[in-house]
């Protein structure tokens, strides 16, 4: 353990969750717990719990869950040891701090100071004579000086070593170089630059530092772009383009377009609320970033079929979250030979103008909009069986709307779209509902009559193999957090005699805080087990459990496992992984049995 245990005690004690939680969500007090809108995913009603008694908080919708230090690590987006600091200097703690993790942080800082000697680098480079190529991209692509210098644009030069060279004389080693991604090693481990020739975009986060790169080349080779891999300071699924510029925007949105160059043309046509995904789909993490800085947002992906794909994904992310969603439509460009082709944000400003963008941008459609244009795109709506199919399709998606009254105004809009009566539209919409209706109950109860299925582990790694005994094994653990005194002063139980390698896992290190002299916390876990394993142990401590009866039940849960532990044992294949085996060629004789009859 990186920090001693009666630090940690001390810690979560002056922490406590509803009040860390309740700095970040606005929390209501519903029975004994309390309630709010999760912070970790996108929802209108809160299924976002905190539990007082049990120091732990978990999301009936997106299942995640954990102690106080969980809770800081997602949402502050921090490692387990900078949570546990975030928290100390919140509760005025001394931190004992630990070789270990000063050597971590101190690797984190050196990171960043490469990056940003190296972005600085890049930057000189512009300037000098060898800089010329880019300069006259930047020059062919219409981005000016000043543009150019507040995205801290750069270049790389065309050789091999150039940053190699420049930075090593600064006192990085290659290893570091190695490490940002900012040089490869070759088969003779010899290492170079990895970007080369390419005018380069540094990728800077909210707090300004400088955490990746984006290299494009300039001209039509291919990679377009090359990016920085993953590093201890860079995962670019929680990364936004410019939004450390966009974040101090006073427009009231945010504009979410596909490039780079989009977003740089964007700013300079004065949208300096432009940010990019950067040739991903938006992700969760991106839009929880967003909404520290918005309640709108806009979509503005390219108009060609991935740039549809791409928005009708993010419009799915967004569905049912607190954010207003609405999708800017840029119009087809009309080729040299007449055909329409696919244009982006960055072509339709340089044709027609910052006004001609303000325009789009003011009249730009929310998502049902978007969808419904998209559906009757595919219709020929004088056909009168392709009108059938369309209102078919359409009371599908009006179906799924959640307000009777944003139903309703749809529905009469789509139904003047194929020039149906608003009647007939809204039996169709009418009939969709119930079906839908009758579809989430049906899913509803083979749920309640299946509970299997619902007890099985989310993840895949995590799968139960022996039911029964894993969920005497989840008991034990609930009583164990519950009340720690129903135990034997020696284990009850060994870890391998658990089915479950995660539950076993628990079980020892909740054992061993409990030999340290302080009551088992899950809150000590966060350091100890990843997100996932966190929030099904979170999850599990959800179910009933009660310490009135509470020295039977662990005896009864013992036994179960113990039974089940010793029948694994005799069947003299304790390992798994050669008992599915055995299970295989049983099923592969009696299928064979079957086929012959
Ligand atoms: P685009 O191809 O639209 O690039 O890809 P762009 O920046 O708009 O450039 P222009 O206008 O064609 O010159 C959108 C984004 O996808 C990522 C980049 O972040 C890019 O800005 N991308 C694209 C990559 O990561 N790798 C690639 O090979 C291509
Ligand atoms: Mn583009």
């Amino acid at each position: 353990m990186p920090f001693p245990q009666n630090f940690l005690d001390e810690l979560t004690a002056r922490s406590d969750i509803v009040d860390v939680v309740g700095s970040y969500v606005q929390l209501t007090r519903r029975g004994a717990n309390y309630f709010g809108l999760c912070p970790f995913h996108s929802e209108k009603t809160g299924s976002f719990s905190v539990s007082p008694d049990k120091q732990i908080y978990y999301c009936f919708g997106c299942k995640r869950g954990g102690g106080v230090i969980n809770f800081i690590m997602e949402e502050e987006s921090l490692p387990f040891p900078d949570a546990v600091r975030f928290l100390a200097r919140r509760a005025g703690l001394e931190v004992p701090e630990e070789t270990g993790d000063r050597e971590a942080e101190q690797k984190r800082r050196r990171l960043l100071d490469l990056n940003r000697d190296a972005a600085r680098f890049y930057y000189q480079q512009l300037q000098e004579p060898e800089g010329r190529a880019m300069r006259d991209y930047l020059d062919r692509r219409q981005i000016g000086q000043a543009t150019a210098v507040r995205f801290g644009l750069g270049a790389s030069v065309d050789r091999w070593d150039a940053l190699i060279t420049a930075m090593t004389r600064q006192g990085y080693t290659k290893s570091e170089l190695l490490g940002a991604g900012l040089a490869v090693q070759n088969k003779n481990g010899g290492i170079y630059d990895k970007f080369r020739n390419r005018l380069m975009f540094p990728v800077i986060n909210v707090r300004g530092d400088v955490v990746a790169f984006g290299g494009r080349v300039l001209d039509h080779a291919e990679p377009k772009y090359m990016n920085s891999s993953e590093t201890p300071v860079y995962s670019k699924r929680r990364e936004l383009y410019a939004l450390n510029l966009a974040k101090k925007s006073k427009r009231p949105n945010i504009i979410l377009c596909e490039g780079n160059i989009d977003v740089v043309t964007l700013h300079q046509a004065g949208f300096d609320n432009a940010v990019a995904s950067m040739g991903t789909a938006l992700t969760q993490e991106q839009t929880r970033l967003l909404s520290r800085y918005t309640k709108e947002i806009v979509l503005c992906y390219d108009n060609d079929n991935a740039g549809k794909i791409a928005t009708e994904r993010a419009l799915q992310i967004l569905n049912n979250s607190e954010f207003t969603v609405r999708v800017l439509r840029l119009p087809n460009k009309r080729m040299e030979d007449g055909s329409m082709g696919k244009q982006d944000a960055d072509d339709f400003i340089k044709v027609f103008g910052p006004d001609a963008f303000e325009r789009l941008l003011t009249g730009s459609e929310n998502g049902v909009e978007f969808r419904l244009a998209q559906i009757s795109g595919k219709y020929d709506l004088t056909d009168d069986r392709q009108r059938l199919a369309y209102a078919e399709e359409v009371s599908a998606l009006l179906a799924g709307l959640e307000s009777p009254v944003e139903r309703d105004i749809y529905t009469v809009r789509a139904a003047e779209a194929a020039k149906l009566t608003p009647e007939a539209m809204k039996l169709e919409v009418q009939r969709a509902f119930k079906r839908r209706m009758g579809k989430e109950r049906r899913a509803r109860e083979r749920r309640d009559l299946n509970p299997a299925a619902e007890l099985q582990p989310k993840g895949r790694d995590l799968r139960y193999t022996n039911l029964r005994s894993a969920m005497a094994e989840e008991g034990i653990l609930r009583l164990l957090l519950l009340d720690d005194s129903l135990f034997p002063e020696t284990p009850p139980l060994q870890e391998k005699e658990f089915s479950s390698p995660l539950l076993g896992r628990v079980f020892s290190l909740l054992w061993r805080q409990r030999e340290q002299r302080s009551a088992p916390k899950l809150s000590f876990l966060a350091g100890e087990l990843s997100g996932e394993e966190m929030s099904h142990i979170t999850n599990l401590c959800q179910k009933p459990e009660s310490a009135a009866n509470g020295r039977q039940a662990l005896a009864d849960y013992i036994a179960i496992v113990r039974r089940e532990a010793e029948k694994r044992a005799g069947a003299g294949t304790a390992d798994p992984l050669l008992a599915k085996m055995e299970e295989l060629k049983d099923q592969k004789k009696s299928d064979g049995g079957k086929r012959h009859v």
